[in-house]
C-alpha cells in the first residue's frame, strides 16, 4: 500500500498532516457512560473512532518529530514511531468505509492489534531515554522538551487506549463477563475504599516478598456528600488502582527502608479518603522518612529518574522501583479526566501523597494535548532565560555585597 513507504522514513504522510490540522475531541465520564448504557450503537462508535483515533495519533506525531534529532535517532524511539506509523497506517485503511457486518468485525480487530501493538510504547520511550542521557548527559533544556513531550505522548496513550477499550468491551466478544456492571471500562459506583484496599493488598505482596514484611494500612473513610453512604464515584477502577498501587509501593519501600531495623515494628500507611460535592480526594500517608522539598519536582521528571530496570535480571524478586515513572505516569492518569496527584513531604518524617479525581462525571473531561502553534512553540522556545532569579548565576561581585 501507498502509505508504507512512510515506515522507514522519517517524513509523515500528507495524511498525518490533514488529520494532526483537527483537534482531539475530549469525551467526559458521563458521555462514555451514556453512550455505553443506551443501547450502545456499534456503528456509531465506529464512526467516531475511524476518525478520533486517527486524529489522536497524528496530533502525537507531529510531536514526536520536534524531539532532538539525537534522540528521534536512539533505536527504541524508532521502534517507538513505527508503531505509530503502522496503527496510524492500519486506521487509514477504513478512512472512507461504510460499516457492514465485517468491516465491524475486522475494525475491532485492528484496534485489538493496535492496542496490544504499543503494550511497550512506555518502557521503550523510557529506553531511548537512558540511552540519549548516557550518550549525550543531562541538558536541563532537553529535559524539559522531552518532560513537556512525554507527559503530552504518554497522556495521548492513556486516551486512545481508554477509546479502544470502550469499543472492544463494549462490542467485543468477552464483554462485560467479569464485571457485569461496567460500562466498558467504567464502574457506575465505583466502591473507592475498595480498591485502596485491593491496590494495598497488591503491593503488600510484593513487598513482602522482597523486604518480607510490610506496613499495616489504616484506612479512614468520610462522605461529605452524602454521610454514612458508601463512598462510590462514576470512575475507571483500573486507572484509580494503577495510582494507588503506585503510591502504596513508593510508602511502603520507603517505611521498610527506614524502620525496617526497629523493633516496634513498621508504622502504618495511613489512608483517607472523602468525597464532597466536587472532589473525590485520598491521601495516602507515611511515616518513611520522606523527601526534601528541592527533590519533590524531580520525582516526576522522567528525564532525572529514568535508571536502568533492575527487575531486567530475571533471577531477582520484582523489586518495588523500575524506571522510576511510578508518580509521573500515576499523575496523568489523575489528570487525564481533570484531576491531579500532589506530593506534599517532610524531610526525617514522611510523606502524604494526595489524589483529587472529580467527583462528578459530566466534569471529568478527558485532558488532551492538541498539537498547535503554541505547542509547536513550547518545544522551540524551551532554552529562553529563566524569568526567574538564580541565586547561582548572580553577577560575579555580588558576594561582596554579602561580606560588606
Ligand atoms: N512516599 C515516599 N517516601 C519517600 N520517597 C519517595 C516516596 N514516594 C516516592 N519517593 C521517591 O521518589 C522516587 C520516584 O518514585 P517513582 O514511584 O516515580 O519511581 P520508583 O518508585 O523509583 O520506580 P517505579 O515506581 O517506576 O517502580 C522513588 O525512587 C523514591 O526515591
Ligand atoms: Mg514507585
Amino acid at each position: 500500500m501507498r502509505l508504507c513507504r512512510f515506515l522507514l522514513s522519517s517524513k509523515l504522510p500528507p495524511q498525518v498532516e490533514y488529520y494532526a490540522k483537527f483537534s482531539p475531541s475530549p469525551l467526559s465520564i458521563k458521555q462514555f457512560l451514556d453512550f455505553g448504557r443506551n443501547n450502545a450503537c456499534e456503528r456509531t462508535s465506529y464512526i467516531f473512532l475511524q476518525k478520533e483515533l486517527p486524529v489522536r495519533l497524528a496530533n502525537t506525531l507531529k510531536e514526536v518529530h520536534l524531539l532532538p534529532q539525537n534522540l528521534l535517532e536512539r533505536p527504541s524511539v524508532k521502534l517507538v514511531q513505527s508503531w505509530y506509523m503502522q496503527s496510524f497506517i492500519q486506521l487509514m485503511e477504513y478512512e472512507d468505509i461504510n460499516p457492514d457486518e465485517d468491516v465491524l468485525y475486522d475494525f475491532l480487530n485492528v484496534l485489538i492489534q493496535v492496542r496490544n501493538r504499543h503494550n511497550d510504547v512506555v518502557p521503550t520511550m523510557a529506553q531511548g531515554v537512558i540511552e540519549y542521557k548516557e550518550m549525550y548527559g543531562f541538558d536541563p533544556s532537553v529535559s524539559s522538551n522531552i518532560q513537556y513531550f512525554l507527559d503530552r505522548f504518554y497522556m495521548n496513550r492513556i486516551s486512545f487506549r481508554m477509546l479502544i477499550n470502550q469499543h472492544t468491551l463494549l462490542f467485543g466478544e468477552d464483554m462485560n463477563q467479569t464485571h457485569p456492571k461496567h460500562i466498558g471500562s467504567i464502574d457506575p459506583a465505583c466502591n473507592v475504599p475498595e480498591v485502596v484496599e485491593d491496590a494495598y493488598q497488591t503491593a503488600k505482596m510484593l513487598c513482602e516478598q522482597y523486604y518480607l514484611s510490610a506496613p499495616e494500612l489504616q484506612i479512614t473513610e468520610f462522605n461529605a456528600k452524602a454521610p454514612g453512604r458508601p463512598l462510590q464515584v462514576v470512575y475507571v477502577p483500573s486507572h484509580l488502582f494503577h495510582m494507588l498501587f503506585e503510591l502504596f509501593k513508593n510508602s511502603m519501600r520507603a517505611t521498610v527502608e527506614r524502620h525496617g531495623d526497629e523493633t516496634e515494628g513498621l508504622p502504618p500507611v495511613k489512608t483517607l479518603v472523602t468525597l464532597g460535592k466536587e472532589d473525590l480526594s485520598i491521601r495516602i500517608s507515611d511515616l518513611g522518612g520522606g523527601v526534601p522539598m528541592r527533590k519533590i519536582d524531580r520525582l516526576f521528571n522522567y528525564m532525572y529518574s529514568t535508571a536502568p530496570k533492575p527487575s531486567l535480571e530475571p533471577s531477582r524478586a520484582v523489586p518495588l522501583a523500575g524506571f522510576g515513572y511510578g508518580l509521573p505516569i500515576s499523575r496523568l492518569y489523575a489528570r487525564y479526566f481533570q484531576g491531579d496527584l500532589n506530593l506534599f513531604s517532610m524531610e526525617g518524617v514522611g510523606t502524604d501523597a494526595v489524589i483529587h479525581l472529580k467527583a462528578v462525571s459530566s466534569e471529568s473531561f478527558e485532558r488532551l494535548p492538541v498539537y498547535n502553534k503554541s505547542a509547536w512553540r513550547h518545544y522551540k522556545n524551551a532554552a529562553e532565560a529563566d524569568d526567574w532569579s538564580n541565586p547561582s548565576r548572580g553577577p560575579r561581585d555580588a558576594s561582596n555585597y554579602k561580606s560588606n
